[in-house]
């Protein structure tokens, strides 16, 4: 079974990857992406200095899904342009995500990490859990100006990491303005933004930070990420391609992805609650679906979506 995707050019040797943010903080954590059979070796985004992140607990899981109010801790984006090279021994893409606090911040960030040559850049758009900043992608006008600004220092291929949409029309927007500013692939979806799990037995939130409100991930995102899957493929029709996050569990749900109109995919959660040999378990039943579909490829499986 071929599982190779094709993405700004850049050839996945499998179409299933880590999510930024799950378990690749740390040089140790990204070589064990590195070691493992995920098609690419995804960074958490990176920020201008080191950040420790919020208080804990701020991963927890509960049935069916996660809440995460991480903070953004990571290494600094100098520690992941001098990892650069180490990571590229492992001969598979390499995809830097980057998170700024300004548009100057992204822009100095996107410089430096571009010219260490990562094979794809990842804008974080959607960080949902930093006190005082909305998200940006949430605010079209900043999403144009900022896009626009990176886009000029950055020559390397680069995409944009969305938030769920949930109105038809801001999908139509979003699709314009990154077609507009020569985008060249989205991962979609991050999180689903300020949600709040309650503790049955002890009538408190589950997490410490911001009161409680945290990111959502897991099974229980998953028809929101197929809807932005799919909203974004009919839409850009193959001009951008589409990295599909969100639920994703077992080979069905990739498969599901696929259909939606992903050309590869990203795992989060159960990447972080399962470790490493989920790639292998994935390529596995993902293979075995394909087949019984009569499909050689993962690659003929994606958009193939019908309507009733
Ligand atoms: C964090 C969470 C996100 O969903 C994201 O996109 C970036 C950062 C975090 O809290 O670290």
């Amino acid at each position: 079974m071929n599982l190779t995707a094709e993405i700004a050019g850049v050839t996945f040797p499998t179409c299933i990857m880590n999510a930024s943010g799950a378990r690749c903080v740390t040089a140790e954590e990204l070589e064990v992406i590195g070691k493992s059979r995920a098609g690419a070796i995804v960074t958490k985004s990176m920020t201008l200095n080191a950040r420790d992140g919020n208080p804990t607990p701020r991963y927890v899981t509960f049935p069916r899904g996660s809440i995460n109010s991480m903070g953004l801790p990571n290494l600094g984006y100098q520690t992941y342009v001098d990892l650069i090279p180490h990571l590229k021994e492992f001969k598979k893409p390499i995809i830097a995500s980057i998170a700024g606090f300004s548009p100057d911040e992204f822009i100095d960030i996107a410089t430096a990490i571009d010219a260490a040559k990562p094979d794809l850049l990842e804008i974080n758009l959607s960080c949902p859990n930093i006190e005082g900043h909305p998200q940006i992608a949430y605010d079209f006008k900043a999403v144009e100006q900022l896009i626009t600004k990176i886009r000029n220092v950055v020559s390397r291929p680069m995409g944009t990491k969305l938030p769920p949409y949930f109105d038809p029309v801001h999908h139509d927007h979003i699709a314009k303005i990154l077609e507009r500013c020569g985008i060249d692939f989205i991962s979609v979806i991050n999180s689903i933004g300020n949600g709040l799990v309650i503790n049955p037995e002890t009538d408190a939130v589950i997490i410490k930070p911001k009161g409680g409100f945290g990111g959502l991930g897991g099974a229980i995102i998953k028809p929101v990420a197929l809807a932005n899957v799919r909203a974004f493929a009919l839409r850009l029709q193959g001009r951008i391609p589409v990295i599909g996050v969100g639920g994703i569990e077992t080979g069905q749900d990739i498969y599901e992805h696929l259909l939606a109109g992903a050309s590869a995919v990203q795992i989060g959660t159960a990447f972080v609650e399962e470790g490493p040999q989920i790639f292998g378990r994935l390529e596995q039943e993902l293979t075995t679906i394909v087949a019984r579909k009569g499909l050689r490829s993962t690659a003929e499986a994606v958009g193939r979506l019908t309507e009733l």
